[in-house]
Formats: C-alpha cells, sequence, structure tokens
C-alpha cells in the first residue's frame, strides 16, 4: 500500500467543521426574490392549482402576505398582474391603476423596504396572450415597444424599484431605457430578461398568471432551448441597450447557459427557477418520493454554483424558513 500515489480528498470532508471549512457555495436570504400574482377583486386567495403553496391575491388579502415575506427577511419580490378586463392592446399593463401599480401603491407604502420588481409584459393584459401587439396571427415587434416603455414608466411612478422586462422583442431594453430617462428616472435599474427561453417549463405560470397564448406559440419571440451561442447574442445587445441585470430563464434545464454568461458579462445573473420547475418538486414532495427541504436546496445551491447571483423562486417562503433553521 505504501508505494501507491493517489490523492487522498477525504482529508477535507472528515467531519463538519472541516466540510464547513471548505464549503465553496452559499444560498442566502439575499438571493431570494419571491414572485407574487395580484389580481383584481376582492377576498381572493386562491391557490394555483399545478402550483401548491402558489397563490393569486386580491389587494385585501396582499397585506398579510407581504408582512409575512419581509418577517421572513425575503427582501424582494417580483410582480405579476391579472386584470378583470384584457384588450387587443393590453392597457391594463399601463393604466396607472392597474392592478400591477395598485400593488406596488401599497407595498410601497406599508413596506418601504421590500424592494419591489415589477415584471414588464402585456401576455397578462391582452385578450390573445401574446407578449406584444399582433396584427393577425402577426407579433409586431416596434409598435409593442412603445407601449412596454409606458407601461414600465407607469410602473415606476406607481413606486417600483427596478422593472424587469420580459417580452423579449428585440430593442425592448433601449426602448424601456429611453423611455424611464425621459420621465427622469434614469437611477431605475432594468433587469432584463436576457435569455428567455421558449419553454415547456412555463406551463403552470400560464395557470397562475391566466397568460397563455390564445393562438400559435412563442417562438418568433422566445429562444430556441437548443441555441447557446443565441444567448451570447441576447446578453451584448441586452447589455449595450442599458440593462443591469440579465435573467437567464428557465434554469434548472440551463445550467450551462447560466456559468457561460456569468464568465464572460459582469452583470449580476438572475437565474429564474420558473414555474415547471417548482411543479416537478412539489408534486414529487407531495407524494411522498423525494424529500423537499434537501431537494430544493440542492437545487438552488445548484444555480448559485452555476453562477446565478440571484434566484427568482416560488420557494423562496420556505427557503427563507429553512435557511433560519440550521
Ligand atoms: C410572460 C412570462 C412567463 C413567465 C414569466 N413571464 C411565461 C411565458 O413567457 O409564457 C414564466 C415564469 C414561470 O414559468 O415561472 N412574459
Ligand atoms: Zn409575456
Amino acid at each position: 500500500m505504501t508505494n501507491l500515489q493517489f490523492q487522498r480528498h477525504r482529508r477535507l470532508r472528515a467531519n463538519a467543521t472541516i466540510r464547513a471549512m471548505v464549503k465553496e457555495t452559499y444560498l442566502h436570504k439575499e438571493d431570494l426574490i419571491y414572485p407574487l400574482f395580484v389580481i383584481e377583486g376582492e377576498n381572493i386567495k386562491n391557490e394555483v392549482s399545478s402550483m401548491p403553496g402558489v397563490f393569486q391575491f386580491s389587494l385585501d388579502n396582499l397585506v398579510a402576505e407581504i408582512d409575512d415575506i419581509v418577517a421572513l427577511g425575503i427582501p424582494s419580490v417580483i410582480l405579476f398582474g391579472l386584470p378583470a378586463e384584457k384588450d387587443a392592446v393590453g392597457t391594463g399593463a399601463f393604466h396607472d391603476h392597474g392592478i400591477v401599480q395598485e400593488a406596488t401603491r401599497l407595498i410601497k407604502a406599508r413596506h418601504p423596504e421590500l424592494l419591489v420588481i415589477a415584471d414588464t409584459c402585456l401576455c397578462e393584459f391582452t385578450d390573445h396572450g401574446h407578449c406584444g401587439l399582433i396584427d393577425g396571427e402577426q407579433i409586431l415587434n416596434d409598435a409593442s415597444l412603445e407601449v412596454l416603455a409606458r407601461t414600465a414608466v407607469s410602473q415606476v411612478k406607481a413606486g417600483a424599484d427596478i422593472i424587469a422586462p420580459s417580452n423579449m422583442m428585440d430593442g425592448f431594453v433601449a426602448a424601456i431605457r429611453a423611455g424611464l430617462d425621459e420621465a427622469g428616472y434614469e437611477h431605475i435599474p432594468i433587469m432584463s430578461y436576457a435569455i428567455k427561453y421558449a419553454s415547456s417549463y412555463y406551463g403552470p405560470f400560464r395557470d397562475a398568471a391566466d397568460g397563455a397564448p390564445q393562438f400559435g406559440d412563442r417562438k418568433t419571440y422566445q429562444m430556441d432551448p437548443a441555441n447557446r451561442l443565441e444567448a451570447f447574442r441576447e446578453a451584448e445587445s441586452d447589455i449595450a441597450e442599458g440593462a443591469d441585470f440579465l435573467i437567464v430563464k428557465p434554469a434548472l434545464s440551463y445550467l450551462d447557459i447560466i456559468r457561460d454568461v456569468k464568465n464572460n458579462y459582469p452583470l449580476p445573473i438572475v437565474a429564474y427557477n420558473v414555474s415547471g420547475e417548482y411543479a416537478m418538486i412539489k408534486a414529487a414532495a407531495i407524494n411522498g418520493w423525494i424529500e423537499e427541504k434537501k431537494m430544493v436546496l440542492e437545487t438552488l445551491l445548484g444555480m448559485k454554483r452555476a453562477g446565478a447571483d440571484l434566484i427568482i423562486t416560488y420557494h423562496a417562503k420556505d427557503v427563507a424558513q429553512w435557511l433560519e433553521e440550521k
């Protein structure tokens, strides 16, 4: 035995203390962004059937929820709105008293320290369910930009701290940046959904946000899951247009893309742990097939190890609690 040459990796795994000393990656509460679905109406707290533990809240019921979020030490939320009425141009998205604008006012009045990120898109507000304006079956690019910029300005006017555009029209960061600057909001950051794939993992979200396209799909504006170089092109254009953060979405099947983006661009990188990823773990946990806490923490740690600085996740409340326990 003594003349055998090999490495003793187990020296650094011998006990909990030494393992903690050599631990490379951590998950912190500060990494978490919690999505909230706000709906017009009263006394609503609807659980989303495909996302157990996730609810649509009317404003009256949102109060207790945000108190909870703040008490758990979660620093930020991202808002998605469900309007009472939809139309062809998504008026509810940019209305000064739209549901996202009103939710933002309520949150900032009650908990000014809770950072509000407004998702800027049209699909929850258009009757056709696409993320831009349409002409027949065509999704119009440039015509959508003006509406998106207007939406962002009205969200910031209501108190949003960060704008997160998820529509995937070309030039949306430039258009929103220009709109914000013109309105005197040059200090407001843009967290761009720069790299967003046309993914089957969004299925449960479309129940939660009632934003499924009424015809066709999103493949003419969201990215092909087969493509990696396209992610570099998307990142470069968004940075050139003024993005302050880059989101990669989904996360779990795209950890290679998170690493590529982290290695190549000096911006904070955000992983979006999407609805389908959440639903898979929840379903298995409810069936008793997996240990939910361990699997969630391992999954999110994997996203951090891949290079994510922040994670948008429906598990945020559970994770904040679990981080407290240990
Ligand atoms: C819509 C939007 C989607 C998600 C966030 N914003 C769905 C889509 O593009 O169809 C997905 C979030 C999730 O699945 O958790 N702009
Ligand atoms: Zn959309």
